[in-house]
């Protein structure tokens, strides 16, 4: 894994912007895989200034989903689709057409997590995966346990994630995860990790140790030899100085 540090989030995200850029310039099919949360907002804005200034960079890629709260009702507002669409398909001038993802009211799930799955195989593999970690190192919806899944399925979550920020704002809440599985993530061209925050100073510093366990999912990872991890010194405990920082 290669790691950059940068001083705060926003710089993390021009930089994670300029990659995406780069990464997007090489063909124009791309298919990119895109999480949600807080983590990424800021770099899907600075994408969207760009796809204002160059729109024909940006009208042939195609964009999967990472994962989705299942029974959520698609426009709610804490849902991945909901999400991106306000911070990525709308912004960066995507016809929905080539946006695809799990739906979350399908009544059967595991079918649901099929259907994805054999997209994939049809479509994929996916060219750029940019993920968020989780604070107890979850990838998607790829919880910490004592066995991980290859490929999309449905997930239980557990009670930290069930607490993400997302939700605040929903209704109703979700009773599990659809999320594509890691052996589909660890099969992408390329892997780009965001780390931003102090909140994130222990799944970071997990990351870092290198060693592999499926009791910290993003910790497999490090058996892809593409994968670049753009941390703020908030998440890496530095003070702008590049010394430790005092733990909160
Ligand atoms: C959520 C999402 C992930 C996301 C992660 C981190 O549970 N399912 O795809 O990457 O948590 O979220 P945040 O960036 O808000 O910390």
């Amino acid at each position: 894994m290669k790691i950059s540090l940068y001083d705060d989030h926003e710089a993390m995200s021009r930089a994670a912007a300029a990659l995406i850029v780069r990464e997007i310039a090489r063909q124009s099919e791309n298919l990119l895989c895109l999480a949600t949360g807080s983590t990424p907002t800021r770099t899907y804005a600075s994408m969207a200034a760009r796809a204002r200034r160059s729109p024909a960079a940006f009208a042939r890629l195609r964009v999967l989903k990472l994962d989705e709260w299942g029974g959520l009702p698609e426009n709610d507002p804490g849902s991945c689709e909901t999400y991106l669409r306000e911070h990525v398909i709308q912004p960066w001038g995507i016809s929905p057409r080539r946006f695809t993802g799990f739906s979350a009211v399908s009544d059967r799930p595991e079918s649901e997590c099929d259907r994805i799955r054999q997209w994939l195989v049809r479509n994929g593999p996916i060219d750029l995966c940019v993920l968020g970690l989780g604070r107890n190192g979850h990838l998607g919806f790829n919880e910490p346990g004592p066995l991980l899944h290859p490929v999309a399925h449905r997930a239980t979550l557990t009670a930290e994630t069930l607490a993400h920020p997302m939700l605040e704002r929903s209704a109703t809440k979700p009773t599990f995860g659809l999320t594509l599985g890691l052996a589909e993530i660890l099969q992408s061209r390329r892997i780009l990790l965001l780390v931003s925050g102090a909140h994130k100073q222990a799944a970071f510093q997990r990351l870092v140790r290198n060693e592999i366990s499926t009791d910290f999912p993003a910790s497999l990872l490090a058996l892809h030899p593409q994968t670049t991890v753009l941390c703020d010194r908030a998440a890496a405990a530095l003070e702008p100085s590049g010394k430790p920082a005092t733990q909160p």
